[in-house]
């Protein structure tokens, strides 16, 4: 599985041939000036809840490449009501299996409200289940004991965590939660990107080593196989 990190929580994963997409945010995000929108291939739009910070490009990538948007109810119907063709409703709990794998959207401890103010749903997270592999997005969240059942019922090969507390886990909670799901090869996102979540990330390293954890920091644009 090759990951492409577009800064923030954005990042894409070439799975069974197609391209899987999360959380399209990189036009505002001056950290990622040197990323071509238009360069970004997408099968599917994997949206873990309607905040701004992560839905921001999705309709302009929806309508080029006519990918599906995948995530809750709510966002998949304000989506259709902007001119998406192609969305995927789910809710927590639920698992579909698409031509590259199966989806599972689990919760998030978090909140949800659409840019212009629409109910945005629950918030969620997703586990991608794959003959090439096995990887969870924990979106923007709390560290939960839920996670726990990740780890049981899931084999990951890796998972994106966010590290930049204030509006999530940071670095000490995400630590705990690799633990809990099971995982020692993390991909940390949501850091850096505004005042509130900067990070040190030698400390987060660390902090992850010290547990027999990688996390994987990726510069903007850079690939990585797991
Ligand atoms: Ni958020
Ligand atoms: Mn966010």
């Amino acid at each position: 599985m090759k990951v492409t990190y577009y800064g923030h929580a954005c990042f894409s994963v070439e799975l069974c041939a197609k391209h899987i997409l999360f959380d399209p945010f990189v036009s505002p995000n001056p950290l990622a000036e040197h990323i071509a929108l238009d360069d970004i291939q997408a099968d599917y739009i994997l949206i873990s809840h309607g905040h701004e910070d992560h839905v921001a490009d999705a309709k302009v990538i929806a309508k080029r490449t006519g990918a599906t948007v995948v995530s809750n109810f709510e966002i998949v119907n304000w989506f259709a009501s902007k001119g998406v063709e192609n969305g995927h409703p789910m809710n927590i709990g639920g698992s579909w299996q698409f031509d590259f794998g199966t989806v599972k959207y689990v919760n998030a401890v978090h909140s949800s409200v659409m840019p212009d103010g629409s109910y945005g749903g629950n918030p969620g997270g997703f586990i991608i289940d794959s003959k090439e592999g096995c990887f969870y997005f924990a979106g923007d969240t709390a560290l939960t004991m839920d996670m726990q059942l990740i780890g049981r019922q899931f084999n990951l090969d890796f998972a994106v965590l966010p590290i930049g507390d204030n509006f999530t886990m940071g670095a000490d909670d995400a630590v705990i939660a690799a633990e809990f799901v099971g995982c020692n090869q993390v991909l940390g996102v949501h850091y850096d990107t505004f005042g509130y979540i900067k990070v040190d990330r030698e400390e987060a390293m660390r902090k992850f080593q010290d547990k027999g954890i990688s996390l994987h920091l990726l510069e903007i644009g850079q690939n990585k196989e797991f």
